[in-house]
């Protein structure tokens, strides 16, 4: 199993913090926050990582990180993105690194209180395809919401109006190899972008998505109110340990 970290992106939403420096490396808490995401897939047994980074400050993930040393890690690798173009994007730059083998992907804001070790182990023996991992939330309109009927994904809206459920998908997915293919036939949305919830909707029609549900606190930090939320839930969790 390999995993992808998704850095990239100018974090627009967090203008002027973001204008010198990429959003994945501002602190919440006591660390830069591209350390959670990585952690989260070294607690699941992932040791093949890539990073995939771009914007101004790419050189800095590099100086920082370096060969993954303060996560036990050997090595790690990186791979640059010219421009935005949304997560299926960013991620479409990882096939080279991905090949034939399955994957994690997490997006460099996503910060848990838990860890997905158990969920990656549902993955690794389910036959193809993908599964992703369901949160409750307050604000689904946010995020990508997943309508449930009889205890199954029917669609997953992107940032809908009116939400189906309160059940938001989380930037954590796991695929095989086939979501490549998928990329390449995607069409940019409303917002410019190759959404991730195209990916996640051809896996749904194809029969082979599953998710699960997410054990412990949630939160992205890519607006001010959800940096702010995740350096305290961060600094609580610490407070605790
Ligand atoms: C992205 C995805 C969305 C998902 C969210 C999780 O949203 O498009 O489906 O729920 O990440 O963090 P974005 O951060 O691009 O608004």
């Amino acid at each position: 199993m390999k995993g992808v970290v998704l850095a990239g992106g100018l974090g627009t939403r967090l203008y002027p913090l973001t204008k010198v420096t990429n959003k994945h490396l501002l602190p919440v808490y006591n660390k830069p926050m591209i350390y959670y995401p990585i952690q989260t897939l070294v607690d699941a047994g992932i040791k093949d990582i890539l990073i995939v980074t771009g914007g101004n400050s790419a050189g800095d993930f590099l100086r920082l990180l370096g060969n993954g040393k303060e996560f036990g890690l050997k090595h790690l690798n990186y791979t640059y993105q010219e421009g935005e173009g949304g997560i299926a994007a960013a991620l479409s730059l990882a096939e080279h690194f991905v090949g034939n083998n399955r994957f994690v992907v997490i997006l460099g804001d996503n910060i848990i209180e838990k860890g997905i070790k158990k969920e990656v182990e549902v993955f690794k023996k389910q036959k193809e395809g993908a599964r992703i991992l369901l949160k409750e939330v307050e604000n689904p309109e946010r995020f990508g919401v997943a309508e449930i009927m009889d205890g199954r994904i029917v669609r997953i809206i992107e940032k809908p109006e009116h939400p189906p459920s309160n059940l938001a998908v989380t930037g954590i997915y796991m695929y095989d190899s086939y979501a490549f293919d998928i990329i390449k036939t995607l069409k940019p949305s409303g917002r410019g972008e190759l959404e991730i919830t195209d990916v996640n909707n051809r896996y749904l029609k194809e029969g082979k998505l599953t998710f699960g549900i997410l054990d412990g606190w949630w939160t992205d930090a890519g607006t001010f109110e959800s940096l702010l939320r995740a350096n305290n839930l961060v600094c609580e969790r610490e407070k605790r340990k």
